[in-house]
């Protein structure tokens, strides 16, 4: 299976549709209840103050949309030219008011400081030092009660022995995320297919972590 241009173009027509994956949803209804809990309180005059989103490795917007429905500011970054066209179409004028696209690489996208760094199914695509230095940026970028979710391949999943590739043990995820507080954390390991149809042996990790210091 070659994974180049054309591949991410039948995977944005199929995956344009699908819901948003989880984490975003869990990192979503946290801040939620946190600015509802602020607004209760009094500490916090508007009820829902504008957040923003960085979604790295967009693809054709899932995530980035559900951010957009539940009025968040979103940067949503991909090499891919032919992602960001499927994600501003689909967002339309309306949600994509609060959507700026951005054709870039993950091994040197800067990221800007913000509320919430989503990296769905994307960082294991980085060989392991550029997959490294992302990550060092991800952690940069956020502050204290900010947070990151992710989907991350674990080292079972098939594409382990790809060396272009970077599949971790769940262990050395966790002790990337040292100074979060980990909110979700799900590993799953299966016999599954792409969105395009292929069988895959996948081990997966979920994590949405706040950040503490
Ligand atoms: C499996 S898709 C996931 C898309 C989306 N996050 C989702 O969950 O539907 C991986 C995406 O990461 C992007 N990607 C992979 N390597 C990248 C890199 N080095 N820089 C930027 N984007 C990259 C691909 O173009 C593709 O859109």
């Amino acid at each position: 299976m070659t994974v180049d241009s054309e591949y991410w173009s039948r995977y944005y027509e199929v995956t344009v549709e699908r819901p948003a994956w989880q984490t975003v949803g869990i990192a979503i209804a946290r801040f939620r209840a946190e600015d509802n809990a602020a607004a209760g309180s009094g500490r916090e005059r508007r009820p829902h103050r504008e957040r923003l989103a960085v979604d790295l490795g967009c693809g054709a917007g899932r995530d980035a949309r559900e951010l957009l429905r539940a009025r968040w500011r979103v940067i949503a970054i991909d090499r891919e030219p032919a992602a960001l066209q499927v994600l501003a179409a689909a967002a339309g004028p309306d949600l994509g008011a609060r959507l700026e696209t951005r054709v870039e690489d993950l091994a040197t996208v800067e990221i800007p400081p913000c509320d919430l760094v989503n990296a769905s199914l994307c960082l294991p695509f980085l060989a392991p030092e550029p997959f490294a230095a992302t990550w060092g940026r991800i952690v940069s970028a956020l502050g204290p009660g900010a947070r990151l979710s992710a989907m991350l391949f674990g080292d079972r999943d098939e594409s382990a022995s790809d060396p272009t590739m970077t599949c971790l043990p769940p262990e050395q995820i966790e002790a990337g995320l040292d100074g979060f507080e980990i909110e979700h954390w799900l590993v799953k390991e299966e016999e599954t297919q792409t969105a395009l149809g292929e069988p895959r042996h996948l081990h997966l990790i979920e994590v949405v972590a706040r950040k503490i210091g």
